[in-house]
């Protein structure tokens, strides 16, 4: 593990964002600086932090760890979806299959949980009890889980715009996707989901709720893209210490950014109005947790690529410029 001190010096070096205007035509994500050429799609994984649908500040390895970890899911579940990714030129760089996104996230969820307003608890909390067609017995507590997972899609807002939880017949009456297809990312959100699960739990760690995109490559087949059982797009746990925090209503040990957004809560911030100032220590701790959990859950040691991050990537990508 990487000293605070070394987390520290990184702090000036970390990736906001790129301008490659040779690698093909931009598209900026939130987290993602995404360059198209015919059929593939570069896609850098930037230091931006997000929560609350908003880019906060910029963290230490983070673009690292995201994509690295990413690359080991993809490898643990490609026998269940294919996916985009065809190579990896740099820690923090995928070449992909460019594809056609579907408009949806299929969010599953094994645990009542979250912060945020488009979160399972949040709306159980204000007496929902029909969330997106699955039906919750009264009477839950937070963080308790569910008896089977549950799978809530939600629709791919455009830019600055927040998604919104749907049933997934929902999908179907906006034309978003057809039966077929939807059945499809039904039964595989859920494989995945608990493929997930498994391999966690052998690491002492709870997938506690993630959400999928897919896309459809060339010959019009469902392949998964972006990124899979991130710090970003999910939530983990330690199991280790579940039950105990479970029942004294305390907060479960995140491995991931819901440091950060509880960081930001307890100050009242809930994703309106200026962002609070983040000082350096929560930055360099938030750091800190990102490349614990991708060595918790990847059983892997994180080699960190010390130093200035776009320099080394331009180099990296060479043969695409
Ligand atoms: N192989 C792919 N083909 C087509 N689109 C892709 C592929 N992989 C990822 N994407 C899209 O590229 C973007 C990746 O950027 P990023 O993850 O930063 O964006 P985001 O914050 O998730 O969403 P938004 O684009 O709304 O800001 C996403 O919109 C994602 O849907
Ligand atoms: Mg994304």
């Amino acid at each position: 593990m990487l000293s605070l001190a070394q987390l520290k010096s990184q702090l000036p070096c970390v990736l906001k964002n790129t301008d490659f205007p040779s690698l093909g035509e931009k598209y900026e994500g939130k987290i993602r600086d995404n360059y198209t050429q015919g059929d593939r799609r570069i896609l850098i994984v930037t230091d931006k932090v997000s929560a609350f649908d908003r880019v906060l500040g910029y963290i230490p390895f983070k673009g690292q760890v995201l994509n690295q970890m990413a690359r080991f899911w993809f490898d643990q579940t490609k026998n269940i979806c294919g996916n985009h990714a065809l190579s990896f030129p740099d820690p923090n760089v995928v070449v992909g299959k460019q594809c056609k996104a579907l408009p949806v996230e299929m969010v599953v969820r094994g645990y009542l949980t979250g912060t945020t307003s488009t979160s399972a608890w949040y709306n159980y909390s204000k007496g929902v009890r029909d969330f997106c067609d699955n039906k919750l017995p009264d009477g839950m507590k937070k963080d308790q889980k569910f008896v089977h997972p549950i799978i809530t899609p939600s629709t791919k807002a455009l830019h600055g715009n927040h998604d919104e939880s749907v049933a997934p017949q929902v999908l179907l009456d906006r034309k978003l996707v057809t039966k077929e297809q939807l059945d499809y990312l039904m039964k595989v959100a859920m494989e995945l989901y608990l493929k997930g699960v498994e391999i966690c739990a052998k690491q002492g760690i709870i997938l506690v709720d993630t959400k999928y995109e897919f896309g459809l490559d060339n010959n019009d087949e469902i392949i998964l893209i972006d990124e899979i059982h991130t710090p970003d797009s999910s939530r983990f746990w330690k199991s280790a210490t579940y039950q105990q925090n479970f029942e004294a209503g305390l907060n479960q040990d995140n491995i991931n950014k819901e440091y950060l957004r509880i960081w930001l809560a307890d100050r009242g911030y809930m994703g309106d109005g200026p962002v609070p100032n983040i000082p350096e220590e929560v930055i360099i701790e938030t750091a800190r947790r990102y490349i614990e959990a991708y060595q918790l859950i990847t059983g892997e040691n994180f080699v960190a690529e010390v130093g200035p991050v776009l320099e080394r990537i331009e180099e990296n990508l060479t043969k695409y410029l």
